[in-house]
């Protein structure tokens, strides 16, 4: 499902109502440029699931692991693979554990960088447009 979404609180909202299509074990890339809202959409996301702490992009690490309360999710790894040389680089990091752990939900920004280590992640694509602050979101099936 193709979705424009005309400011930032639009796609945070959105990323709230992907929190609640969450299972249990699902890996999620978000792709798209710089800019696109990829973290802002984990804001969304992070904030439906319970999370109240302020998400932005690991910087220093490659992953943060944060805990998720009263749900069948009981974690949520936020990853970042914008600056990795390697896909392995996130396997050596421990990423590998929490992609087979039935209880995490695992979301990376510019996952298509690391197809290699994301096997058959949930895609969500987000893409600028020439309208300001509009962005443009496709959306799978199961997340919608
Ligand atoms: N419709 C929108 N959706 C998401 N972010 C938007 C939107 N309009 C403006 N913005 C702004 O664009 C920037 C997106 O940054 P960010 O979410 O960090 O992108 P990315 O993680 O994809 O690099 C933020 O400063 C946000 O406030
Ligand atoms: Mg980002």
């Amino acid at each position: 499902m193709k979705i424009t979404l005309k400011n930032a609180t639009e796609t945070r909202a959105l990323g709230k109502k992907i929190a609640a299509r969450l299972r249990p074990g699902m890996v999620v890339s978000l792709e798209g440029p710089l800019g696109a809202g990829k973290t802002t959409l984990l804001q969304g996301i992070a904030q439906g699931l319970g999370i109240r702490q302020t998400m932005t992009s690991p910087t220093f690490i490659l992953f943060r692991v944060l805990p998720v309360k009263g749900r069948s999710i009981k974690w949520l790894v936020h990853g970042d693979a914008y600056r990795i040389k390697r896909p392995a680089e996130m396997i050596e990091a421990g990423l590998h554990d929490y992609l087979n752990d039935p209880e995490t939900v695992t979301i990376i920004e510019w996952g298509d960088q690391i197809k290699k280590v994301l096997k058959r992640p949930v895609r969500i694509k987000l893409s600028p447009t020439k309208e300001g602050d509009n962005r443009i979101v496709m959306l799978p099936a199961v997340l919608t």
